[in-house]
């Protein structure tokens, strides 16, 4: 049987209420970026005055539209909203997404409590009010108002802020970090955290799930739906300090709750809990393209030794242990080494490391039993040629026998400027996880390592 938010996130018919023919206006938008999407559905304008719009036939309500509709999005006046939820109930649609603010978040509970009593009396699910809605890039339908089309990818994203969630998939696309689904959640009158993390934990187009929240309404709900999805869930959570908590009640009404609760309540759910945005994505490209860490012994290889004891510390600082090598490995590494130095961990292949060093040593390390997640490093140093590195970390990341044989992550880090950027956009794009600081890679691999543990537990192994 299909997950009950299925028609919710793939309508086969779709009514705009508020839809306009001024461009200004947010009804507006949202018809055209339901037209513009490459997505097969019926679409109904709905607009009092109107005949139609953007050359669709309108409609004066959802009760006059022929036939059933799957999704209704909802762009009037807050005050208008209540009727026409009542239109929608009469209608019997199976989903709605209120874009309008104008509820709670701005002290006006009554009219959010209304709404509320609407829609306990029918079977229809909720998103919002106060929402962007959501841009389905697997599938191709924005069903948002606001610019900006998502890469395709495996991660899925939920933030309560709406401005926050437009700015990740900008952020998103730029970091190559490709969405499967980015929803805003609002004020949470039905479809809530929990809904949409168990509508993700059985959607086949999501590998990662992620989640902005200022404060949840029913945390045993939302721990319970971490706790069953068996997917990495990665959530930032705001409002930690005081004057964040307070920043929180003036956002969206909630409340931020204590900090030291929700850590331990994230973390005993399974869920993995970051800093930030930018961590989030660090810890999504590194969970969507790379396997999880079985152990937490880190293999370091660079060609400077600056950066390896930078990235030994920021490992053994998150959790994570750089161990020495075994006598095994100690020996492959030490052939392909000049005499000018020895095998350590880190590693350093020194200055004018080209392909060979970084591709023989990597696979050294990959074979050796004592090391769980691999770093390779390079800094573009005088002699260095980052396109050797880069090429090095292709070949290893893309054979696929390695990966099935070893299952081990490798994460790669770089220092250095225009020409080796270039050469990073080329690796992010191909899904490589690479960074430029010692700390996000090792957070990075962290992750990794804590959803190494994450699965050992589901299956009972430790
Ligand atoms: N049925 C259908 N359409 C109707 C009805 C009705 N019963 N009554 C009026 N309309 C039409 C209006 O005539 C208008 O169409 P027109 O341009 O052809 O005249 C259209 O619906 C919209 O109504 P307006 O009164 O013009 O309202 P406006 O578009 O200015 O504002 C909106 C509506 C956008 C919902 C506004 O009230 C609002 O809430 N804005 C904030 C939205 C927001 O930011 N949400 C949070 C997003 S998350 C984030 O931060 C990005």
């Amino acid at each position: 049987m299909s997950h009950i938010l299925e028609t919710f996130f793939k309508p086969k018919t779709i009514a705009v209420v508020g839809a306009s023919k001024n461009t200004t206006k947010i009804g507006h938008a949202a018809l055209k970026n339901i037209l513009i999407s490459d997505y097969e559905c019926k679409i109904y304008p709905i607009n009092p005055k109107e005949k139609e719009i953007l050359g669709v036939k309108c409609y004066k309500k959802v009760t006059q539209v022929p036939g059933h509709i799957d999704l209704v999005i909802v762009s009037v006046p807050a005050k208008i909203v209540p009727q026409i939820m009542r239109d929608c109930t009469q209608k019997k649609v199976k989903n709605v997404i209120i874009i309008s603010s104008g509820f709670s978040e701005v002290g006006n509970q009554e009219l959010e409590d209304e709404l509320k009593t609407i829609i306990e009396k029918s079977n229809m699910r909720v998103l919002g009010p106060n929402v962007m809605g959501y841009k389905n890039a697997s599938d191709g339908l924005d069903a948002s108002f606001v610019y900006g089309r998502a890469r395709e990818g495996n991660l899925s994203l939920i933030s309560q802020s709406g401005a926050l969630g437009i700015g990740m998939i900008h952020l998103a696309n730029h970091e190559f970090v490709g969405i499967s689904k980015i929803i805003g959640v609002g004020n949470k009158i039905d479809i809530d955290d929990d809904d949409l993390i168990d509508y993700f934990a059985q959607d086949p187009d999501t590998k990662v799930v992620g989640l902005y929240i200022e404060a949840v309404k029913d945390g045993r709900k939302f721990m319970n739906s971490i706790k069953k999805c068996k997917k990495p869930v990665l959530v930032v959570k705001a409002g930690k300090s005081k004057a964040g908590a307070r920043a929180t009640a003036s956002h969206t009404g909630s409340m931020a709750g204590s900090d030291k609760i929700y850590d331990a309540a994230i973390k005993q759910a399974g869920g993995i809990r970051c800093r930030d945005i930018v961590e989030l994505f660090d810890r999504a490209r590194a969970l969507a393209g790379q396997p999880p860490a079985q152990g937490n012994r880190i293999g370091i290889i660079t060609n400077g030794g600056g950066i390896g004891i930078l990235l030994t510390d920021a490992c053994e600082e998150n959790g994570l242990v750089v161990p020495k090598l075994s006598s095994k490995t100690y020996k492959k590494i030490d052939k392909i080494l000049p005499d000018i130095v020895k095998p350590n961990n880190p590693i350093d292949l020194t200055g004018d490391a080209g392909f060979y060093r970084y591709e023989a040593s990597t696979r050294a390390l990959l074979e050796d039993p004592n090391i769980d997640g691999i770093i390779v490093a390079s800094v573009h140093g005088g002699y260095a040629r980052p396109v050797e590195f880069t090429g090095a970390i292709l070949k290893m990341i893309r054979e696929r026998k390695l990966h099935e044989e070893f299952k081990k992550p490798i994460l790669a880090a770089w220092v250095g400027g225009k020409e080796f950027e270039d050469l990073v956009w080329d690796l992010k794009s191909a899904g490589v996880p690479i960074y430029p600081s010692s700390w996000r890679i090792a957070r990075s691999m962290m992750a990794l390592y804590l959803e190494g543990q994450r699965l050992k537990r589901e299956k009972g192994d430790i």
